[in-house]
Order: structure tokens, then C-alpha cells, then sequence
């Protein structure tokens, strides 16, 4: 199983890479602008607030990046993080999503964050189960939240608390 840490400047491009297949399968995300190493270092650079993991297989490759960011800049936000994950298409199906997104969870709990959210495409199961599997809940659905190539599509909201952090929440 490959080991998961904190990513490093020089995984800036292996994440870009695994990020792009995601953003080219059209199944993950409303971007279809492919993103480049200095976008990614643009997140690296807040890591210490929005923490970037990466799991790195045992010849150090890496094979998926599970990220956050802000979730909207007002103060009373601040302790929510909003979610990603993405793992290397000849990665996937074999747990490595649920251990990134396990391992985020701790991550923003250390952050002092409250609770993680996303926004997945309603077919996209995997993401859905993985999810599931890691303790979120869905709370509803987005209608017709976007358009991607020209079709609508709906998204699933899905929110995990992380309750001993509720106390640091700005009153
Ligand atoms: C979504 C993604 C991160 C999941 O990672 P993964 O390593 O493939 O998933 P895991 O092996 O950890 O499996 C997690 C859960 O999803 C289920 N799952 C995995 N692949 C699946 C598939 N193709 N269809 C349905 N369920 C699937 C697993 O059974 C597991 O559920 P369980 O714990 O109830 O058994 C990965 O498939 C991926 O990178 N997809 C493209 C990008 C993407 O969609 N990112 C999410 C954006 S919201």
C-alpha cells in the first residue's frame, strides 16, 4: 500500500498530472482547463492552513493527492475546508482514495478545522462511496449546478463534521 504524506514542491507535477486526468474524464469537476505545476504550488504554499497530502507508492511515484482549500472567505467560515481527491488512474479501486480522505480528516482536525464539505456529480459512485466510507453524510442536491460540455448536471453536497473542533468556531 503506498504510504501517505505531506506533499512536497517537487510532487507539483505528478499532482498536476493525476488532477488533469481527473479534469480530461469529465467525471470529477466542472474545470476543463488542465492545471499546471505552479498552480499546484500556488496550494503547496498555503499547506500549512489547507494541508495537501500525497500517497506515494514504494518507488516513490506518486499515485494520488487529496487536497483543501477555502471553502468561502468569510471569518465565520474559516474552519471549513472544502475537499478533493484524486488518485492515478491505474491507482484507483483498490482503497487509496478512502486512506487519502481518512488521512485529510486528520489533517484539517490538527488544523483546528470543524467540518470538511464537497460537491460530487451525482453518477460519480466512487467518489460517493469513498465519501460515505470516510463518515460524510449527504445533505442534498444541487440542480442543474452547472453545465459540463453542454449537459446540466446535479451534485451531490456532502458535509463531515469534525465535532471537537465546534468549540474554536468564532462565536
Ligand atoms: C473517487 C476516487 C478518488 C476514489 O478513490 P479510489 O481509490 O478509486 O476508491 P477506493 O478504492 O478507496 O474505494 C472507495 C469506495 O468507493 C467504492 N468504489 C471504488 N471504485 C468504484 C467504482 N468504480 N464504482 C463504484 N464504487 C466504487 C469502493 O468499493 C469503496 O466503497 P466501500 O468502502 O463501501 O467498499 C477515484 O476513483 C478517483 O480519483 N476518481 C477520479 C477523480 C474523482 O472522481 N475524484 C473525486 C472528485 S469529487
Amino acid at each position: 500500500m503506498p504510504t501517505i504524506r505531506h506533499a512536497r514542491s517537487a510532487d507539483a507535477d505528478a499532482i498536476a498530472a493525476i488532477y488533469n486526468q481527473g479534469i480530461a474524464e469529465r467525471t470529477a469537476t466542472f474545470e476543463t482547463e488542465p492545471r499546471s505545476a505552479t498552480d499546484i504550488l500556488a496550494k503547496l504554499a498555503r499547506a500549512a492552513r489547507r494541508p495537501q497530502l500525497v500517497a506515494a507508492s514504494a518507488n516513490g511515484s506518486v499515485v494520488g493527492w487529496a487536497g483543501l482549500s477555502d471553502y468561502r472567505p468569510r471569518d465565520c467560515y474559516a474552519g471549513i475546508g472544502e475537499f478533493s481527491v484524486y488518485v492515478d488512474r491505474g491507482a484507483r479501486g483498490a482503497g487509496l482514495g478512502r486512506s487519502l480522505l481518512e488521512a485529510l480528516v486528520e489533517a484539517a482536525r490538527e488544523c483546528g478545522d470543524w467540518k470538511l464539505v464537497s460537491r460530487v456529480f451525482a453518477f460519480n459512485r466512487a467518489s460517493l462511496s469513498m465519501c460515505r466510507a470516510c463518515g460524510f453524510r449527504e445533505v442534498g442536491i444541487y440542480e442543474k449546478h452547472g453545465r459540463l460540455d453542454g449537459c446540466w448536471l446535479d451534485v451531490v453536497i456532502v458535509e463531515r463534521l469534525i465535532p471537537e473542533n465546534l468549540a474554536s468556531a468564532p462565536p
